[in-house]
């Protein structure tokens, strides 16, 4: 099954569980609960009245929605591959009365239907490791404005899953826990997301390598060492000099 398909499969599925079945998942392995965990990143997020946000895999809006209960004043908008995801960030949104603040796009990360220079502030939860990292990073870099800043928090892996042995093993593993808690779709697009697990080295060469700087990665409280770390991850696209052309 191609990766994308079996992404919005799982996504699909799990979208009217979502929130609770994750902030399980976040207490199991990190001793965090999702909600806490997404406030962390929006405590680390300064914004500026008036930024133009884009939270990129928005799921059901709940970086978004966080944004407007600490009053920040901004336009966000929210992209997603998985409609049923969307959907329910629109319920949600609706029933908490904060829907005319946000704007949620259904489209690809990789290939997302803005135009270029466009927001002052790109930020993600939980999302980066279901996609090709370079190829979302770039897009991310076009996207922003000169100056604009990327402010995320995801899974990252231990030195140990730079092995490709390493990273096999875990990769079965994760498929035979999701398979067993959950069902075969989020099982596959969570063994897939394996290889899109960047160690905290990896994180600064491919921020670096697509042209990130100012480039800050802090590894987060985590409960057990045999999961990959939370990360807090953040970069900026930096301000072109007239005649040198940007990457
Ligand atoms: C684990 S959820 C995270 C949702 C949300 N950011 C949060 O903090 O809860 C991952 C999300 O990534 C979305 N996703 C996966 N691949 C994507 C892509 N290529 N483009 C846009 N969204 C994608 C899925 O549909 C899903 O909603």
């Amino acid at each position: 099954m191609e990766e994308k398909e079996a992404i919005k499969d799982a996504f699909t599925e799990l979208a009217p569980r979502y929130e609770k079945v994750v902030d399980n998942e976040l207490h199991k392995f990190w001793g965090w609960s999702y909600y806490a965990f997404i406030d962390n990143l929006i405590y680390h997020t300064p914004t500026i009245n008036g930024d133009r946000i884009l939270d990129v895999a928005t799921g059901t809006g709940l970086i978004p929605r966080k944004l407007i209960a600490d009053k920040r004043n901004a336009n966000i908008t929210g992209i997603d591959i998985t409609l049923a995801m969307l959907k329910n960030a629109q319920k949600i949104t609706a029933k908490e009365k904060t829907d005319k603040k946000i704007g949620f796009t259904a489209g690809d990360a990789m290939l997302m239907p803005f135009r270029s220079n466009n927001f002052d502030l790109v930020m993600s939860g939980l999302a980066t490791h279901h996609m090709n990292v370079p190829k979302l990073l770039s897009e991310i870099l076009r996207v922003l404005k000169e100056g604009g800043r990327f402010s995320l928090a995801d899974v990252g892996g231990a030195s140990i899953w730079g092995s490709p042995i390493f990273s096999f093993f875990i990769k079965i593993l994760a498929y035979i826990y999701f398979f067993i808690t959950e069902n075969k779709d989020r099982a596959w697009a969570e063994a897939t997301a394996v290889a899109n697990i960047y160690t905290k080295e990896g994180w600064q060469e491919v921020l670096t390598e697509t042209g990130f700087t100012d480039i800050r990665i802090t590894k987060l409280e985590s409960k057990n060492i045999w999961v990959p770390d939370p990360l807090l991850i953040q970069a900026n696209k930096p301000y072109q000099i007239p005649g040198e052309e940007i990457k």
